[in-house]
């Protein structure tokens, strides 16, 4: 059995970032469902492990975000560990490692990662590798969670993945008969084919008529990034599973389903009025998460199983959850709050939105400060806060904890590698305990601010710069300056900028 277990190694994945692997959102989407988080208050210390962390960058910015965790990463792919330890190195962080290990003998024999972890999390890896290398993976996060932690396990579902399955097969199958050296065009030519047996729109073929998405979903691959399109496509273990599925394999390692970190999928009375009906009436939570996931087309979960819950009173929640720090964060005034979610677009009541952001526009506030400057119900404030974490307008907020400093300090590493080429694109907000995208048009117009370039020159070397890494740009750069400088007071209001 070759190393990689079929799991598609001969490239190295993107450097993404995603916002609800933060502790504080874990922690805040475990309480909606009534479990008390693993750490007692925000800034308590805590361990934190991320499997098959790919390049790195997530965990390098939340060890960043949070000084008082402990941060680990392991994947089996070697290129993305040199990668991890050396970007840990350029940014000075001290609390983070890597590690090169493989699911299945970590599963064997965890050593010191055993029942050591606050937290686990494994983002796009369950769906993507093969059944005992699925299994080894739940063994090992239940292995390495203390009892009360939480785990995040993202994964591609059906209904939603039904027509790409189709591309996938075939692609797959092109893959292995051209070989590894042509595997990108392998699936290029897979879905220009299939694009061909779909017929035209007016006269669509038998397959076109059974899987109507299919035809979107193939006009996106030429646009796709072929480090993606191959990490995404290209695995023999690639498997999308219905809900129930990846719940019932967790639950034989102790591990249950408890609440989903994608924030408004906890309110089921937020599903279209068409099909909530149906999903309420059911009384089994198993059958009414797969109704759930069928009546909106799901295709991606991001789950949080626990293992072992801690029963909690009422007032014990509402306790901790009166703790929660939050933030008004980058996004500019609007009076219409509809929200695009995985159940379709939410319509907010405009004042009860106002009325919260009104609050939190005089600073931050806590959860518990919310609930009796606005006077909404719990549930009622839970609901509306979750959607605007959702849209990305509040955050949490973390400034009492943050080490500011030391941030910015990452943030100027970061500011050189991407002037450099690399393709990061996120910098670390200590006051949200997140970070924030943060493109190279930026760090080019930051640079030449710095150097007190005026409006012209500073447009003049931006263009050079993106020149001098073969890159362009297709707006004009006065507007992107315009942007820049709009954007600047609410990165450092987050603490991303001095
Ligand atoms: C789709 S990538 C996701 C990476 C990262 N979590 C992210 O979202 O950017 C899956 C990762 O799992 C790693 N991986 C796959 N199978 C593994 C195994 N058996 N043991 C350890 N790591 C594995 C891969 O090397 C890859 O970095």
């Amino acid at each position: 059995m070759p190393w990689d277990h079929g799991y598609f190694s001969s490239t190295s994945y993107t450097s993404g970032v995603y916002r609800e692997l933060a502790p504080a959102w874990l922690d805040f989407a475990a309480l909606l469902k009534g479990h008390q988080p693993p750490r007692s208050h925000e800034g308590e210390a805590f361990a934190y492990l991320e499997l098959g962390s790919g390049m790195g960058l997530g965990l390098c910015l939340l060890a960043a975000a949070y000084p008082e965790g402990r941060f680990t990463g392991v994947d089996f792919q070697p290129d993305h560990i040199v990668h991890s330890r050396r970007l840990a190195q350029q940014l000075g962080l001290g609390n983070i490692q890597f590690q090169e290990a493989d699911f299945l003998s970590l599963a064997a024999d965890p050593g010191p990662l055993a029942a050591a972890h606050h937290y686990v999390v494994a983002h796009g890896i369950a769906t993507w590798i093969t059944a005992p290398i699925q299994q080894a993976l739940l063994q090992l996060a239940s292995a390495a969670l203390n009892p009360g932690g939480i785990f995040y396990c993202s994964y591609n579902t059906f209904p939603g993945w039904l027509a790409a399955s189709a591309f996938q097969h075939l692609g797959e199958l092109a893959r292995q008969r051209q070989g590894e050296a042509s595997a990108a065009k392998a699936f290029q030519q897979a879905a220009a084919s299939l694009t061909s047996l779909l017929g035209s729109e007016e006269t669509p073929s038998a397959l076109a008529l059974a899987q109507p998405a299919l035809r979107r979903r193939l006009a996106q691959i030429p646009t796709q990034n072929a480090a993606y399109l191959l990490q995404e496509y290209a695995n023999e273990g690639w498997q999308p599973l219905y809900v129930d599925q990846l719940h019932q394999r967790g639950a034989a390692h102790k591990l249950r389903f408890h609440a989903s970190a994608t924030l408004p999928e906890n309110f089921l009375e937020l599903l279209p009025a068409n099909v909530r009906p149906a999903v309420l009436a059911e009384t089994d939570p198993a059958l009414r998460q797969s109704l759930q996931d069928l009546a909106i087309n799901q295709s991606f979960r991001r789950d949080l199983f626990l293992r072992g819950v801690a029963a909690s009173t009422d007032s014990e929640l509402r306790q901790r959850l009166s703790q929660i720090m939050l933030r008004l964060q980058e996004a500019p005034a609007t009076d219409t709050y509809r929200f695009e979610t995985s159940f379709g677009q939410v319509s907010g009541v405009p004042e009860r939105y106002q009325q919260l952001e009104a609050c939190l526009a005089n600073g931050p506030r806590s959860f518990g400060q919310l609930l009796e400057e606005t006077q909404l119900q719990l549930a009622e404030l839970a609901k509306i806060l979750a959607l605007l974490l959702h849209a990305g307008r509040v955050g949490f907020d973390r400034w009492a904890c943050a080490d500011v400093e030391r941030a910015r300090h990452v943030n100027e590493q970061l500011l050189t590698l991407i002037r450099s080429g690399r393709s990061y694109a996120h910098l670390v907000a200590p006051a949200s305990g997140g970070s924030v995208n943060f493109s190279l048009v930026e760090a080019l117009l930051l640079d030449g601010q710095r150097r007190q370039l005026g409006g012209s020159e500073l447009e003049q070397q931006l263009l050079e710069g993106l020149k001098a890494l073969g890159r362009s740009i297709k707006a004009e750069p006065a507007a992107l300056l315009s942007a820049f400088l709009e954007r600047q007071p609410r990165l450092q209001a987050l603490g991303v900028l001095p």
